[in-house]
Formats: structure tokens, sequence, C-alpha cells
């Protein structure tokens, strides 16, 4: 063996070694599960932690800017979808890199990855609640901040990170615009797999729905290293997909067995506030209603809210 073959052997044992760390470091029962991570990871026990339980009654109303979605309507040349033991995870090998600036951010922020949360049932799976309510699915599209060299600089920065955050509901119909992702989940059903896929739905596929909507606050990863570098955009208005299609990310394998369920659950608020963006652009029709009167009594705290 030369020299160079020994040193490439060592790398990769090395490259295994984090691979296989990675796939065992947490995971979401017993001694890995959510109440161990802080052993590790001090992070996952600050007092910014994601996700939360929003009480839409406990919001400050915000009109932000719009959010400026760039390169969302258009095919993915080349991504890889993955199983990381976790989640399935999306990534873009090649190809232009959506983009969002606006609302509450200072920023332009890049595509890092998307992934999705679920439970061992339709009742619960979301990591975000809503007034106390959990979801079937919930899909998060992270994206960094490119003021930041990279994802790995962005982790070091308060104002690192966005989440989009969107919440899914059962419905009676397969929701098309997944038929593609729905395939490239069959194809990583193993544990550590990954394929590549040409041509990939856009983003605005996967979160075409009215976006006008939405809650923010400051927070953090919601895996270890639970990094509080987070700004949170979590939309109102849910994606409508099938029992059967929430069914299959089910059917992914972690080294357990099934992966049924990959959700934290709600961490404490403490001194945060979460602000709503209504995304209403017609504001003179809506205060002509009671609203005007509510909103002289009330400020912008809203008192009787329904989600
Ligand atoms: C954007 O800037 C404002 C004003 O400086 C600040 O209050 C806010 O926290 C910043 N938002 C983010 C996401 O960094
Ligand atoms: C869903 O799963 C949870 C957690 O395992 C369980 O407590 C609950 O009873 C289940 N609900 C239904 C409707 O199966
Ligand atoms: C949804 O898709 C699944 C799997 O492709 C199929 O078995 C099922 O019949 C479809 N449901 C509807 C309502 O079209
Ligand atoms: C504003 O509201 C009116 C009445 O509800 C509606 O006809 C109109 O289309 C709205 N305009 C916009 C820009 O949404
Ligand atoms: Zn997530």
């Amino acid at each position: 063996m030369t020299k160079k073959n020994i040193s490439n052997g060592i790398l990769l044992f090395y490259i295994l070694g984090i691979l296989t760390c990675y796939a065992q470091d947490f995971g979401y029962d017993g001694s890995e599960g959510p109440t161990h991570w802080g052993d590790k990871y001090e992070k996952c026990v600050g007092k910014h932690q994601s996700p939360i339980d929003i009480d839409a009654k406990n919001v400050r109303f915000k009109d932000f800017p719009p959010l400026i979605y760039d390169n969302f309507d258009k095919h993915l040349e080349e991504v890889s979808v993955t199983n990381n033991g976790h989640t399935v995870m999306l990534s873009i090998d090649k190809g232009e890199i959506p983009t969002i600036s606006g609302g509450p951010l200072n920023s332009t922020y890049g595509f890092s990855q998307l992934h999705f949360h679920w439970g061992p049932n339709d009742t619960l799976g979301s990591e975000n609640k809503i007034n106390h309510h959990s979801f079937p699915l919930e899909l998060h599209i992270v994206m960094y901040n490119m003021a930041y060299s990279s994802f790995k600089q962005a982790l070091n920065f308060k104002d690192g990170l966005t989440v989009l955050s969107f919440l899914y509901s059962v419905s009676h119909e397969n929701n098309t615009r997944y038929n593609q992702f729905e395939q490239a989940l069959d194809a990583v059903h193993n544990l550590l797999a990954s394929k590549k896929f040409r041509d990939f739905v856009s983003l605005g596929d996967f979160v075409a729905i009215d976006r006008s909507a939405y809650f923010t606050y400051e927070g953090s990863l919601t895996t270890p290293p639970c990094s509080e570098v987070v700004t949170w955009i979590e939309f109102k208005n849910t994606i409508p997909v099938s029992k059967e299609q929430i069914r299959n990310f089910r059917l992914l394998y972690n080294k357990g067995g099934h992966l049924t369920h990959n959700y934290r659950p709600v961490q404490a608020l403490h001194d945060r506030i979460i602000y709503y963006n209504r995304g209403i652009s017609n504001h003179t029709s809506i205060m002509s209603t009671s609203w005007a009167i509510f909103a002289v009594f009330f400020g912008d705290r809203i008192i009787s809210f329904f989600v």
C-alpha cells in the first residue's frame, strides 16, 4: 500500500465514522430522544428553541413588506433526495438556487435543503403547533443568509438562517404536485439511501397555496446542534395531501425499523414575541368592518382569533 492509499483509507474510515455518528447521534426515542439532546448539545437547552406552540391569542400584528420568492417557479435541474435516518431531505446539486428576501428578513437567503417531519398517525407529526393543534406533516425549507459564505458559516450568526415552514392537512384527494417527490421518496426507503433526479418539480409546486398569512418568530434548529439562528416563517394556510401520501413517509427506515415519527416536542416561548403578518393587501375593505373597532380597542393584540 502506498502512502497515498493509506491516507485515503484513513480518510474513508474517518468519513464513514462521521456518517455513522451522524446517523446514530440523536433520535426521537429513549436515551437518544429529545430530552437527552442537551447532554451532548448544550444549545438544545437554550431559551429560544423551536418548535413552539403558537398561541394565536398572543401574537403581535405586523404588516411586513412582501416576501420576494426568486427561482421558486423553475424546475430544479438536478437534486439529491436522501434518507439520512432522521428525515427525507432534498438538496440541489445543479442549477439555479431559489432565494427569498423581504418579509421579516433583512437579507437575501438561499436554498440549502428541504425536509419533513411527521408522526405515527395523522393526529400528530408537525413540530410547530397552532393553538395546541398538531398537524400530520410539516415541511421545512431551510435557507441560509447569503451575506455569509456558506450554510456552515451562517450557523454562527443570529440572522444566519430562515426556515419556511408549512403545515399539511388531510385531503380526500392526492396532491398531484407531489407525484414526482413521492416517486423519489419510494426510492430512498433504506437508511442512508440517496438518489439523484433531474428536472425535478419546482419549490413552488411544493408550496402552491396562498402564502400571504404567516407567523414569524426567532428560534432554533429543531435538531441538534439546536443553534438559535433561525427566523421562522410559519405559514398559516395548510397544504392538502392525502392519507396515502402522508403514510408514505412512515415507510422510510432508520436503524431501528420504520421511522414512524421525527418531531421534537414544543419548547417554551420565554421572552419571545410571535408576529403575525395577516397578509391583507386590501386594508380598506377590511378596516370598514368590525375589525376597525377591534383595532381601536385592542391595539396590535389579537383577542379572539380562529385558525
Ligand atoms: C432586521 O432588522 C431589524 C432592525 O434592525 C431587527 O429588529 C430585526 O431583528 C432584524 N431581523 C432579522 C431577521 O435579522
Ligand atoms: C396516534 O399516536 C399517538 C402516539 O403514539 C397515540 O397516543 C394516539 O392514540 C394515536 N391516535 C390514533 C387516532 O391512533
Ligand atoms: C392516491 O394515490 C394512491 C397511490 O398512488 C392510490 O392508491 C390512490 O387510489 C389515490 N387516491 C385517490 C383518491 O386518487
Ligand atoms: C379588495 O376587496 C374588494 C371587496 O372585497 C374586492 O372586490 C377587490 O378585488 C379586492 N382587491 C384586492 C386587490 O384584493
Ligand atoms: Zn426540520
